[in-house]
């Protein structure tokens, strides 16, 4: 059985792809901070899933991630855990610092931690690819989305040199920052407070792209979801 580990899978779009995997029959390891909700996402014990709760910003947890791998080969793994930052996202001129620094620790720092501590596992594996979920937010400079667009951008370009320094080790890891465009997930509605956002695509609907991204394999880079679901169809 291939084995994923996927970040922040509790609900949103970490949820939907974990489901989609497990009904591959994938192996997954699986995180969200608060446990009760991670586990009530994984309810059915049928499919393999070690449901971890903690946070990716503790390097404990980071450890606990890695140990729960083992010695297996890992297939893929998907850095989608992120931080928003405050809801109104507040303008540059008046940023918190502080709220800044856990933005850029959660959405760039732990992603490459624990891709450090996991590139052993995935270099066991023939076939891994790692991806890093970032945002439009990344090359679209909006007003008021400077702390997660930055840390975004920054992933984008972290995700880049990764790949070019990885061909020069393992030629088949397949490295790739993915843009799932807009989904209606709680996210969203913080970004968004008080719109109603029920058009936007439910994160089900993207899952197809991300799946179809890890069959074909193209060469290692920034990747967006509409491309990919155009090219291929809504069907994986
Ligand atoms: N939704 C959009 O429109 C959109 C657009 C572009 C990009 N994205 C990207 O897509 C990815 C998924 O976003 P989403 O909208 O699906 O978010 P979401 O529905 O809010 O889910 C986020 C998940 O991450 C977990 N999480 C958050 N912080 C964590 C931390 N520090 N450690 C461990 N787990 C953590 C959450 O659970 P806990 O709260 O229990 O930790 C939850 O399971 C993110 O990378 C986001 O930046 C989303």
């Amino acid at each position: 059985m291939p084995l994923a580990l996927i970040t922040g899978a509790s609900k949103g779009f970490g949820r939907a792809l974990a489901h989609a995997l497990a009904a591959d029959g994938w192996d997954l390891v699986v995180d969200a901070r608060h446990p009760t909700d991670l586990n009530q996402a994984f309810p059915d014990r049928t499919h393999r899933v070690a449901t971890i709760p903690g946070d990716v910003t503790d390097p404990l947890h980071r450890a606990l991630l890695t140990n729960a791998v083992g010695d297996r080969p890992l297939d893929l793994l998907v850095n989608n855990a992120s931080h928003l930052g405050p809801s109104p996202q507040p303008e540059l001129a008046n940023y918190p610092l502080d709220e800044l620094r856990r933005v850029y620790e959660t959405n760039l720092v732990a992603p490459l931690a624990l891709t450090q501590l996991l590139l052993p596992a995935l270099h066991r594996s023939n076939r891994a690819t790692i991806v890093n979920v970032t945002s439009d937010a990344s090359v679209e400079p909006y007003a008021g989305w400077g702390g997660y667009g930055s840390s975004k951008a920054a992933l984008d370009h972290l995700t880049a040199i990764l790949a070019a320094e990885q061909l020069h080790v393992r030629r088949d890891l397949r490295v790739y920052a993915f843009d799932p465009g807009d989904m209606r997930t709680d996210m969203h509605q913080a970004a968004f407070p008080g719109e109603d956002i029920s058009d936007r695509p439910e994160p089900d609907s993207v899952v197809p792209a991300l799946l179809r991204l890890i069959d074909r394999r193209p060469p290692s880079g920034r990747v967006r979801a509409a491309d990919l679901l155009a090219t291929t169809g809504a069907t994986a």
